[in-house]
């Protein structure tokens, strides 16, 4: 049986939240007990706003409501769920609920930048108290406690780890353009040289992408693979240049490869994109492990319908995200919103969560054993890999910054990626840092 040990050998980059006031070690319960399912005589409805709607994200909603409907039958889950991947239109949505005190009992929030916005906002309510009753100061990795915790304080509840980095490819397709998908590419350039290869093989788009948080997706993972953990890690902090000729280098490997996209990329969202590969349409597609969730759910085979490996280049580092839960200021039912976050944390909740959406459970306590293949080697690469704050998924920076970042590679996404793109993109990158990096 093997037990995660997700603490031990972690290398965490920037991923602590600005002005963080420290580790979360003053709130710790001192205990790992848990008392899931003690919470209160709470009852009521619960509003529970996410962007889970369909396949292996509504599959581990689903899981987590069954859960909730098990340990707390007097409260009644209702589904403020906004359909769109990345929260596209969610998150707009929830903005202006929040903007005129119309917020659901809890919503889905990512740690790190993201989640710095709102408790800055004032829209988040302090959930140190409920930390100590579960125990889960200790329970959770240094990585998320940090991504959550502000001036002292914790405000949500972190579910899952996701991987963003991950290239989901159709070995028979690649087999018949003669590139074995059992040979990762080394680097980005190596990873070029088999896109030719599946592009001479009659596959059109070789490289599958959808709408334009999927491109930003893209483009983090190429910043990581061409610049190393370190080098990501300082975009967020100033100590790498946006302007710098490190940066253009991975943009102009950004272009080559938007170069073998499909040009209808801004009608799809992302499950259209991985569905290209699973269709034989596309050789690979860059995109969070969510996919996996999706495969699983619909019975494909791993190794023999699709294979998996991390962005050529940015192998040994875990692009990192963890879907969280909060208790937004104004909620209507707090208490029982706090029922939701003691399943969330849960053991429970977080296995019959995470074993059908493709991530990896937040606690160090689950079992490994329990999990699917993909999952259980997600497990052993977060628990040795170096980890960075995905961009797209809200870890890296604030939600202004990445709208942005958004805009100048939507910008880029209608262009015929040539070396003027390029530049005004880089022009928009160095931008968008200047408007944000110390806000
Ligand atoms: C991410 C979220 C994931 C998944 C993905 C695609 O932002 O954290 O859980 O839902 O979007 O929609």
């Amino acid at each position: 049986m093997r037990r995660l040990s997700l603490v031990a050998g972690i290398a965490a980059l920037g991923l602590a939240l600005a002005g963080c006031g420290g580790d979360g070690s003053d709130t710790s319960a001192g205990d790992t007990g848990s008392n899931s399912g003690s919470g209160t005589e709470a009852s009521g409805e619960v509003e529970v706003f996410t962007w889970w709607t369909e396949g292996g994200e509504k599959a581990g909603l689903d899981g987590l409501v069954k859960v909730f409907g098990e340990k707390y039958p007097n409260l009644k889950f209702v589904n403020g769920a906004v359909a769109g991947g990345a929260g596209s239109n969610a998150k707009a949505v929830l903005a202006s609920r929040l903007q005129t005190q119309d917020p659901p009992d809890t919503f889905q929030g990512h740690a790190g930048g993201e989640l710095s916005d709102y408790i800055k906002a004032g829209q988040l309510e302090d959930l140190s108290d409920l930390y100590q009753s579960e125990g889960w100061s200790d329970i959770f990795p240094k990585t998320l406690i940090d991504a959550i915790t502000y001036d002292g304080k914790l405000y949500s509840v972190p579910a899952n780890v996701h991987r963003a980095n991950v290239v989901w490819a159709n070995p028979t397709v690649l087999e018949k353009a003669g590139v074995d998908p059992t040979a990762a590419p080394e680097s980005i350039a190596d990873w070029i040289t088999d896109l030719d290869k599946v592009k001479a093989s009659g596959v059109e788009n070789p490289l599958s992408i959808a709408t334009d948080w999927t491109q930003v997706q893209l483009l983090e993972t190429v910043l990581i693979a061409d610049l190393k953990a370190e080098g990501y890690a300082g975009l967020w902090t100033g100590d790498t240049k946006w302007d710098s000729p490190e940066v253009t280098a991975a943009l102009n490997d950004y272009a080559k490869l938007m170069s073998y996209t499909n040009s209808n990329r801004s009608s799809l969202d992302w499950p259209d994109a991985a569905n290209m590969v699973r269709d034989g349409k596309a050789g690979y597609n860059v995109m969070g492990d969510w996919v996996a969730a999706n495969w699983q759910g619909e019975k494909l085979e791993e190794g023999k319908d699709y294979v998996y490996m991390p962005v050529p280049g940015s192998q040994g580092i875990f692009d990192f995200l963890s879907d969280s839960f909060t208790l937004p200021v104004g909620a209507k039912n707090p208490e029982g919103a706090k029922d939701w976050l003691r399943v969330v944390g849960s053991a429970e909740g977080q296995q019959s969560f995470n074993t059908v959406k493709g991530s990896i459970p937040a606690r160090t306590d689950a079992d490994a054993a329990d999990y699917p293949a993909y999952q259980q080697s997600a497990i052993k690469d977060f628990s040795s890999d170096t980890i960075v704050p995905s961009l797209a998924h809200g870890a890296a920076a604030s939600i202004a910054w990445l709208n942005d970042i958004t805009s100048a590679v939507g910008k880029f996404g209608t262009s015929s990626f040539d070396s003027g793109a390029v530049s005004e993109l880089q022009s928009g990158l160095v931008q968008a840092a200047s408007n944000n990096l110390q806000s």
